[in-house]
């Protein structure tokens, strides 16, 4: 008999429930506050998991009681929301996204994973993979954007990086994808709202981030606090079992959102707990977050016949595995220790990197940027903040270990007198400040304008009905541009997601700097001073007003596509359709241009592929990197397909004269789409190959192949 089956042999119920149960330890509650007695519990067996507990010592003292103190001695397993870093913070996701680089985001991940793993933890609530196109939906700033390939592409690099090729290791985590699914589609774009998406769009968009993750072989998976088409995500079997356990084979540990289980009774799908706990666990929730309801309610569920012993065993069993690939029963005690001041030495240069290749150059009039010396003013609130800095979901990443802009500057300036004022504060109505502000504007030959959200104003529940500038900032702005003639005024925006800034297009130049993280203040200074371009692409549309929301740059074409030339047509009255710049939109210090796209062979089978070439130049005065982004456009087929949908990615860096191909290629199978039956067709016929820059229709060179 394996260890696994004589445990559950020796189990009593409570000690399986509790294996089932995961309990906060208080650190950061991210959810409804409970008090519970943590240490009473594992001694106990009541409490077999716990989240927000790290510090190698905190955890070993935790494990001692689950190892030393409880009847049968199974480990303690410990998870953490490790989202974009631990205590060394990467760009939020969002941000990180905008590299476009694999590579780069299992690093950052593979970082994280040993800090984390050295404070004693043992899994991560990451990739969160919920693609989104309402950025009034605060937890946009949490994941891969709003394309679904862009999604799967993030979620192998991030599993692969969190986990490594060892589960068991010392230095890795269990990840866990995240939050399945559609959660980003909810109406109005407020957290927990009720999501409606078509059969064809889960399958298009929202499914294949977590396919991508299952494929690399996640180890647990988060069902979303929301409903789907009214069935709730945490009672959904048939996107649970059948979908996900069933049809894709994934047998890892289902782990439940901060109390969602006992949240099914306000769903309106259960009376009490008893039956909250047996939707969840039929649907193949193994553990519960924070609602006991498997504790609590499970008991009377069997005793009502709403679910067997032999349910319970099944997740029980998944549980116990998991520990056992994590090595907790070899060796509870792993991970957690100390690491060298050269490893964090060097991850903090990753971090510098990492956030100077997030940032999106989203405007450059006049060469703003790089700086050209002169006086130098830093205005705005988040100019000095670095906090702020981390974004949402910082983890154990403090304060004093970030860099803001104004420090990053004056490090990078060293004897440079560096004027600053912050004007006014992220949210609140005092003016008070502006005056100066301007004052110090008008004395300075280039005004940095540090503008945007706290890192409070995104991420879990934290949704805007008017996503741009929060308090008075728009004042300072305007008090800023006042003064401009004949300077440069360089505006960074830092967002947890795009914001709609129409008085901020006035500066010279734009750059989006998210939430850069713990090197914030560095990586800016070397994208402001030249010494890295910037090469972020934007991983959303931005829209020009809130009114365009949803918008997204894959849309099916319409009937009637817009024209405002021709009255009947899918255009606004009073606003522009397109965005105010497209998925994928980023400039840099070159200056590209795009020749000779080609692309052979003319046809392919099922099984072939194709491979596009183009040669890139750069005509700009400094060396850069570009992304080369290949679309696809299948012209006729059964169902009305995209305009366009992001098939493929590539970088290439350039000197200034310096020329180069890009070589993509797009396997025919990535063709396929829903049919009719909403089962994979493959469908013979011609397909437009677009490559560019974005996904600015006027910016790509094309070609047409055909599917045999
Ligand atoms: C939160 C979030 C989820 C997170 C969990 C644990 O409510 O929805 O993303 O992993 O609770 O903190």
């Amino acid at each position: 008999m394996s260890r696994i089956d004589s445990l559950i042999a020796a189990m009593s119920l409570a000690e399986k429930l509790g294996q089932m149960t995961m309990t906060t330890a208080g650190y950061a509650v991210t959810g409804p506050v409970t008090t519970t007695d943590l240490e009473a519990g594992i001694v106990k067996g009541a409490i077999g998991n716990v989240l927000n507990l790290y510090g190698a010592e905190m955890v070993r003292a935790a494990q001692r009681l689950a190892v030393e103190q409880t009847r049968l001695k199974i480990p303690l397993l410990v998870g953490m929301d490790v989202i974009h870093g631990h205590r060394t913070i990467f760009p939020i996701p969002l941000g990180e996204a905008a590299l476009f680089d694999p590579a780069a985001w299992e690093a950052s991940a593979r970082e994280a994973a040993k800090e984390a793993a050295a404070d004693g933890v043992h899994l991560t609530f990451a990739p969160m993979l919920d693609v989104a196109r309402d950025p009034r939906w605060g937890r946009i700033a949490e994941g891969p954007g709003e394309d679904p390939m862009l999604g799967q592409a993030i979620a192998r690099a991030k599993v692969k990086g969190f986990q490594a090729s060892n589960l068991g290791g010392a230095d890795t985590l269990a990840a866990c994808a995240k939050h399945y699914c559609a959660y980003g589609a909810v109406t109005g774009g407020r957290d927990y709202a009720e999501t409606d998406v078509s059969q064809r769009s889960l399958r298009e968009i929202y499914l294949p981030p977590f396919e991508a993750a299952v494929a690399a072989g996640v180890a647990t998976i988060m069902p979303a606090f929301t409903d789907l088409d009214g069935v709730p995500m945490s009672a959904n079997s048939a996107l649970l079992k059948d979908y996900l356990r069933g049809k894709l084979g994934f047998d890892g540990v289902l782990i439940s959102d901060y109390n969602a289980i006992a949240e099914l009774i306000r769903h309106g799908v259960a009376a009490d707990l008893a039956e909250a706990a047996a939707l969840a666990l039929k649907a193949g929730i193994d553990m519960d977050m924070m609602a006991n309801a498997y504790r609590d309610g499970l008991p009377e569920a069997l005793d009502r016949g709403l679910v067997s012993m032999a349910d319970i065993d099944a997740s029980v069993a998944r549980v116990l595995k998991l520990k056992e690939q994590l090595g907790l029963f070899d060796d509870p005690y792993r991970r957690g220790g100390p690491e060298s001041a050269d490893v964090l030495t060097a991850r903090r240069a990753l971090a510098r990197d990492v956030a100077g290749r997030s940032m999106v150059l989203l405007k450059n009039d006049g060469v703003a940027l790089p700086m050209a010396g002169g006086r130098v003013a830093v205005i705005g609130p988040l100019a000095d903040a670095a906090g702020e800095m981390r974004g949402c979901w910082s983890a154990a990443g403090r304060a004093e270990d970030c860099v803001s802009v104004l420090a990053g500057l004056r490090a990078a300036l060293p004897g440079q007198e560096i004027g600053y004022a912050a004007g006014v504060a992220i949210e609140s109505d005092d003016e008070s400040g502006i005056a100066a502000a301007g004052a110090l504007a008008d004395s300075a030959d280039t005004v940095i304008l540090c503008l945007g959200e706290s890192a409070a104003m995104s991420g879990e529940a934290s949704c805007r009905a008017h996503p741009g500038l929060p308090g008075k900032q728009n004042a300072l702005v305007e008090a800023v541009l006042a003064g401009a003639k004949g300077k440069k005024i360089i505006a960074i925006l830092f967002s947890g997601r795009p914001l709609i800034v129409p008085e901020v297009m006035a500066a010279g130049a734009v750059l989006a700097a998210w939430a850069p993280g713990s090197e914030a203040g560095n990586a800016l200074a070397d994208i402001l001073l030249g010494k890295l371009s910037p090469s972020g692409k934007t991983p959303v549309s931005w829209p020009r007003a809130v009114g365009q929301i949803p918008i997204f740059y894959n849309q099916r074409p319409s009937g009637r596509p817009a024209n405002p030339k021709d009255h009947y047509t899918s255009y606004y009255l009073d606003e522009d359709v397109t965005p105010q710049f497209p998925f994928g939109h980023g400039l840099s210090y070159g200056d590209f241009v795009y020749a000779d796209l080609g692309v052979s062979p003319a046809q392919a089978g099922q099984s072939d592929s194709f491979t596009a070439k183009i040669t890139l130049i750069n005509h700009g005065l400094r060396e850069a990197r570009e992304t080369v982004f290949l679309f696809a456009h299948d012209k006729v087929a059964k169902v009305s397909r995209p305009k366009l949908e992001l098939k493929n990615f590539g970088q290439i860096s350039l000197k200034p004269g310096e020329s180069g191909v890009v070589t993509l290629t797009l396997a025919a199978k990535d063709l396929m789409f829903p049919g009719l039956d909403l089962e994979p067709l493959y469908e013979p016929g011609e397909v437009e190959i677009l490559v560019g820059p974005s996904a600015d229709p006027g910016r790509m060179l094309s070609a047409t192949v055909r599917l045999v």
